[in-house]
């Protein structure tokens, strides 16, 4: 007996997606250490972090991307957001998903031009550009805009920022849609004011840390 096979497993989707996270895992932390060095760190606004990371692809995971697109495919997701696309690994995982959903759009969004860039250059050489648009420039003011409901939200910009895109998007947000916020484990100072409004009832959603990679939190809208 034959099984369906997956996107994730043509060669040219494979080959894209070992280069980058071998790049991530032998180059990430030397640039990660370079730039918290530099005083310009400390005060740097949201623009000038993006630039100093320019060279850092921050990627998820293997199987922090091997979840996305689970997630994805199990809800049969059309509509995917991302806040925070960097060199595009997650939004390949996405627009993996998307094509064996049967079609679909995962929407990015990228501060720094360079890397806006190279997302879409490593979407096309993985095959995938028609599932994906990567939108430069600033998520609040990029993804504002969207006549479409979402089917899932994804958050791993800057940190500080997942709360004002959560409420941003929430008008598009479909009941059965998922939220999940990449580095919550990493992160849990920066990320505490989202987790503790994503976690109250009050809001809306139920929620649960899925320790995978630097920790997803993924939360079902009611
Ligand atoms: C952790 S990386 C994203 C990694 C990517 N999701 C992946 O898994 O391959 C975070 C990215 O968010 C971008 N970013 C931060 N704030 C942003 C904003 N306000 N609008 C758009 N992009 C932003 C940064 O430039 C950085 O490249």
């Amino acid at each position: 007996m034959t099984h369906p096979s997956s996107t994730l497993w043509r060669p040219e989707v494979q080959k894209i997606l070992e280069r980058l996270h071998t790049q991530a895992d032998t180059d990430d932390e030397a640039i990660g250490e370079r730039v918290r060095n530099d005083p310009a760190w400390k005060t740097a606004s949201s623009e000038t972090k993006a630039t100093l990371l320019r060279d850092a692809m921050l990627p998820v995971c293997r199987d922090a991307g091997r979840f996305l697109y689970t997630a994805a495919r199990s809800m049969k997701a059309a509509r995917i957001v991302e806040f925070g696309t960097s060199f595009g690994v997650s939004t390949i995982y996405f627009a993996a998903a998307l094509r064996d959903n049967g079609g679909g759009l995962v929407i990015g969004s990228e501060l720094e031009p360079g890397k806006v860039a190279k997302a879409s250059q490593h979407l096309a050489e993985a095959g995938l550009s028609e599932y994906a648009e990567i939108r430069a420039g600033d998520a609040m003011q990029t993804l504002r805009d969207g006549e479409h409901t979402v089917d899932v939200l994804f958050l791993d910009g800057w940190k500080e920022m997942y709360l004002d895109v959560l409420h941003m998007i929430a008008p598009r947000l479909r009941p059965g849609c998922i939220v999940l916020a990449d580095d919550v484990t990493l992160f849990p100072d920066q990320l505490a004011t989202y987790l503790n409004y994503i976690r109250n009832p009050a809001h809306g959603f139920v929620s649960v840390l899925v320790p995978i990679g630097d920790g997803i939190e993924y939360s079902v809208k009611l």
